[in-house]
């Protein structure tokens, strides 16, 4: 009979080493592979550039498929406990690093029933690590850009986003990696960093299409999502235009804030005084705005500032319950105090009705609870939404000072990033 021979992989840039793996299964027996789904890929690295579907019928198009099922966790053992393979086949790259463990679950699951690994010798010099260097250096379009952010959502616990104000921010979104492998997901164009680099207050002083400037820059030179901060949205027939425009640059996600008249910024008190705009009135503006968007991965995202204004967490309640009724994406809930209490509180009662619409925050005053508490508390995107700009201002003034107070720049040198490192981080400076 027909041995059963089961492969795992993600196949997003199909190489040699793919063939090789899959023409050795296909001489073992019949081949079922287990396609990572999303979820799975983003659970140890960066989300896959073709969606599932799109992998999917690239895999099972290859001689020798003779199905292809999805596999949902980077762990092979639910697939392999429901299947029961003759034999397991992967690369011998696995046995060393992250995925050491994962070989060692599949030999002691497959040992259960008599079945055996199989490791032909990993071809070498191809990576997916090394092709997606590469497709860094390629770009992408807007298309491509803008479904990301949906598919991150949906494979993602939680989705960080940076704000970026110009293309070097923007590079730095793109490229920082922490030492346990974690990488921003995406950019936020901020209302408040973009005015202020330009000089002028946040009150929507700074026009769409300077806006949209800025960030065709940083588009330039980045492939991941960004959502862009569009204050108000200002009146709803304006809206339907601002949606096409960013639509049509690659922004993903569009967040327009309840308010009306002049706009200020909510971080820095009710000094002037404020007012929200109406249930009717916005939810308008979010239909008009819906009804604009061309395609399916555009997000219109309702911002509700009840809780700034304090008006309240009913006030806040309500008013997302309509937004959504209104077509609304998502709802970013925002907040002034010191304690998270005030948005964890919103989320639990929120998520009792709206199981799956994404949540949005902006941490930026309580800011000791982590992206993980988040997380657990049913946010899905967090927006670190000033932090690139506030952390250039002190390097430059003190700087500026340090060459003054001193005559020359002898001191300041040793806190300034080296001509060495721009020739790093700029490609094709050399
Ligand atoms: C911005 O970044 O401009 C925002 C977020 O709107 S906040 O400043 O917190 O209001
Ligand atoms: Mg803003």
């Amino acid at each position: 009979m027909n041995k059963k021979v089961y492969v795992g992989m993600s196949a997003d840039l199909v190489h040699p080493g793919h063939m090789n793996i899959l023409k050795v299964a296909s001489e073992l027996g019949e081949v079922t592979v287990g396609l990572l789904t999303d979820k799975a890929i983003a659970s140890y690295k960066r989300l896959p550039y073709m969606t599932y579907e799109q992998r999917k019928a690239v895999i099972e198009n290859i001689k020798g498929v003779a199905e292809v099922i999805p596999q949902h966790t980077l762990d092979y053992r639910p697939n392999l406990e429901a299947l029961r393979p003759d034999i397991v086949v992967h690369g011998d790259d696995w046995r060393e690093g992250v995925q050491a463990k994962t070989r060692q679950q599949v030999i002691d699951t497959l040992a259960k029933w008599g079945g055996e690994l199989v490791e032909p010798s990993y071809t070498d010099g191809i990576s997916s690590t090394q092709l997606n260097r590469s497709l860094k250096e390629i770009g992408t379009t807007p298309d491509i850009r803008r479904a990301r952010l949906k598919r991150l959502i949906d494979a993602k616990p939680i989705v960080r986003i940076m704000e970026s104000h110009n293309a070097l921010s923007g590079l730095i979104v793109e490229n920082v990696k922490a030492d346990n492998g974690l990488e921003y997901d995406g950019m936020w164009s901020s209302s408040l960093t973009d005015s202020t680099s330009k000089g002028k207050p946040d009150i929507e002083a700074v026009d769409v299409s300077a806006r949209i400037t800025t960030i065709n820059e940083i588009f330039e030179v980045t492939t991941k999502p960004m959502i862009y901060d569009a204050d108000t949205g200002g009146i709803a027939e304006h809206f339907a235009f601002t949606v096409r425009t960013l639509e049509r640059t690659g922004i993903s996600a569009v967040i327009i804030e309840d308010k009306t008249g002049l706009k200020k910024n909510s971080l820095f008190g009710n000094d002037v005084a404020q007012t929200q705009d109406t249930i009717e009135n916005f939810c308008q503006k979010i239909q008009m705005g819906k009804k604009a968007q061309v395609t399916d991965d555009f997000m219109i995202i309702a911002r509700i500032e009840s809780l700034i204004l304090e008006a309240g967490m009913d006030d806040a309640l309500s008013r997302a319950n309509a937004y959504i009724k209104a077509g609304a994406d998502g709802i970013m809930i925002h907040s002034r105090q010191c304690e998270p209490d005030e948005v964890l509180e919103f989320c639990r009662i929120f998520r009792e009705k709206h199981t799956h619409t994404p949540i949005v925050v902006v941490p930026t005053s309580y800011n000791q609870i982590t992206a993980k508490e988040l997380s657990d508390a049913g946010v899905n995107v967090v927006i670190y939404a000033n932090h690139m700009l506030r952390a250039a201002y002190p390097g430059m003034m003190d700087t500026a000072k340090s060459i003054l107070e001193n005559d020359r720049s002898f001191e300041a040198e040793k806190n300034l990033l080296s001509i060495k490192k721009i020739l790093d981080l700029i490609p094709g400076t050399r």
